[in-house]
């Protein structure tokens, strides 16, 4: 399921913030991102998402933002510094297919997907690593562009979710996406 991966530039295009009236990250966020908790990211770009959930989960927060390309993350820092936040951001690279977040184990309350599962080289790999970071309880939000990701390839991602130890709470209305919640399915 992996392909390729969207081009550094275009990373300009999906933070600006003419997308708000498209995507607005708060309303889309607001029901599950709350202060003091610790998001993972993968795939920020340029941190379209990641300011406003700076934001949102305040000073006692953090938001570890993992994404492939140095060019995006380089952005998503000068971003944040303009913006104050970026004490609440912790960016990465991925070691090879893995997002490599075992130092986070048991310990995030929200993974935000937004388009990326379609870009990841191994989504079963992904998928446990989510898992394994969550909380007990803690949530994930897969959503994937309806341009790039068919229904039967988002039923397929959701399938394999499961397999991995999520359950399905909801399937969010968004914008241009296919989007599910998960919640991890088993406590520690
Ligand atoms: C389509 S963009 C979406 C960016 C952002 N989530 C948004 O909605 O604006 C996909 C992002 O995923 C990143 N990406 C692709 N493969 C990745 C991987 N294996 N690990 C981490 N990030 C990856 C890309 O570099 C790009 O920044």
């Amino acid at each position: 399921m992996s392909q390729c991966v969207c081009p550094w530039w275009l990373g300009y295009f999906l933070a600006t913030p003419l997308r708000r009236l498209y995507q607005d990250p708060r309303a889309i966020l607001a029901p599950w991102v709350y202060e003091g908790m610790t998001v993972l990211e993968p795939g920020p770009g340029m941190g379209f998402f990641t300011l406003e959930l700076a934001r949102m989960v305040g000073q006692t927060g953090r938001v570890i933002a993992v994404d492939v390309q140095p060019r995006m993350l380089e952005a998503l820092v000068r971003r944040a510094k303009r913006a104050g936040l970026e004490d609440r951001i912790e960016t990465r690279e991925p070691r090879g297919e893995a997002l490599g977040v075992e130092d986070l184990a048991g310990k995030v309350d929200f993974v935000l997907a937004f388009a990326v599962v379609h870009e990841l080289p191994n989504t079963k790999g992904f998928l446990a690593e989510a898992h394994g970071a969550l909380k007990a309880g803690g949530r994930m939000l897969v959503a994937e562009p309806k341009h790039h990701v068919s229904e039967v390839a988002m039923a397929e991602t959701a399938a394999l979710a499961e397999q991995a130890g999520f359950a399905r709470e909801e399937t969010p209305t968004i914008r241009g996406s296919r989007s599910v919640l998960f919640s991890r399915r088993d406590s520690r």
